[in-house]
């Protein structure tokens, strides 16, 4: 069905940064599959893992203790500030079960009838009929309707309308602490601060969705890290799985304990080779050099990317954080300029019509990153 808009590309092969089409043409990929291949196309050692499950193991029913999801999960849970894991295979599942588990806990653990949850304007959470509808955009939304009810939505880093996430059955809050597809927008640190406090003080679950910010793409495994929260509930897809899909809802141990047996469940969550794809990923990034490289290589582009404004009056503005980057060009102006960027061999996505998102895998070079600001140079 033609759900995409497709660019007139037929990739065949990628290896690292790159990939080809069926012509042979290499390109610079700065898209990384949709912030998903965070260690480039095929990490070796994520290649390796998922051979020698391919050779053991390649799915059993979750009905059975599967070691390799219960390593991947130990190592999550050591690295976060969740306790426990659930298991499924996109972003978009993943908000469903953080949706399912903010209301069963309302009811079951702390007793309340409250049950809506406070998004975002601006935010995506995927495309299933409860995430659609957390998602606050109409344009997603358009000829679902009947929507779900049960989701109330806020202004976006709007330190006054804060105040409004308490009451009227609010059990949870559900953010991006950098939205993606909204055009790429951190969120303010104070407002963050204060929304943090505000779950606090009315007993509101905060929810972090790091399907596209989870997984080393800021910087840190985490976003949330860089801002001083602990949130109850951490959602995560993309880059777990290296390009093999697998999804994961994260929670501290008393909001875990509203899902019992017959809760929730999926018949792939977290199989033998999903589980290997993710236990390879988080492995490698775990590695002491890892992140502060990634953090090297942000800042280079981001100082790169800040220049090349300074004599480019196209680009409004650089905003992101980490590896997730976006320039705000002129109204409309954004896929005329990944379309160029294209033409000259790299690859770039839109967040909005007016933002060019740039998503290098997080093993780029600073080679590759110059690579980038010639071609924006000259399309922008
Ligand atoms: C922040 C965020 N949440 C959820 C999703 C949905 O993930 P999936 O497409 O794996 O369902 C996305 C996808 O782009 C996303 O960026």
């Amino acid at each position: 069905m033609q759900v995409y808009q497709r660019f007139p590309l037929r990739i065949v092969k990628g290896e690292g940064s790159y990939v080809w089409d069926e012509q042979g043409e290499r390109y610079l990929d700065f898209t990384s599959g949709l912030a998903v291949c965070n260690l480039g196309h095929v990490p070796p050692a994520v290649k390796q893992a998922i051979q020698t499950q391919l050779e053991r193991l390649w799915h059993c029913s979750n009905l059975f203790h599967i070691p390799v999801q219960e390593q991947l999960a130990q190592l999550l849970v050591e690295n976060s500030c969740a306790d426990q894991v659930f298991f499924c295979n996109s972003g978009a599942e993943a908000n469903e079960a953080a949706i399912k588990l903010a209301r069963k806990y309302a009811k079951q653990v702390k007793k309340t009838e409250a049950y809506k949850i406070v998004t975002f304007t601006q935010s995506f959470h995927g495309r299933t009929l409860a995430t659609l509808t957390a998602t606050g955009q109409k344009k997603v939304q358009q000829d679902f309707h009947p929507l779900p009810p049960g989701f109330r939505y806020l202004p976006y880093n709007d330190m006054d309308a804060l105040q409004e996430a308490a009451g009227e059955q609010t059990c949870a809050v559900l953010l991006e602490l950098v939205q993606g597809e909204g055009g790429v927008i951190p969120a303010e640190p104070e407002w963050v601060a204060a929304l943090d406090r505000l779950c606090k003080k009315h007993g509101l679950l905060l929810m972090v969705d790091e399907v596209q910010t989870g997984m080393g793409r800021t910087g840190t495994l985490f976003a949330y890290e860089q801002y001083g929260i602990e949130p109850d509930v951490i959602t995560l897809a993309k880059g777990l799985g290296s390009g093999f899909p697998i999804g994961a809802l994260l929670a501290k141990a008393h909001v875990a304990q509203a899902f019992t047996a017959g809760s929730h469940g999926s018949t792939f969550g977290g199989n033998p080779l999903a589980a290997s794809a993710g236990l390879a990923t988080l492995n490698e990034m775990l590695h002491p050099s890892f992140l502060p490289r990634v953090q090297e290589l942000a800042q280079y582009l981001s100082n790169g990317l800040k220049a090349l404004a300074e004599s480019k009056p196209t680009i409004k503005e650089v905003r992101g954080k980490g590896l997730l980057q976006g320039i705000l060009v002129g109204e409309g102006q954004a896929k005329a300029v990944v379309d160029a960027a294209r033409d000259k061999k790299v690859l770039l996505l839109v967040a909005g019509p007016d933002v060019v998102r740039i998503l290098p895998p997080l093993t780029t070079s600073k080679t590759e990153i110059d690579e980038l600001l010639n071609v924006l140079e000259a399309c922008c």
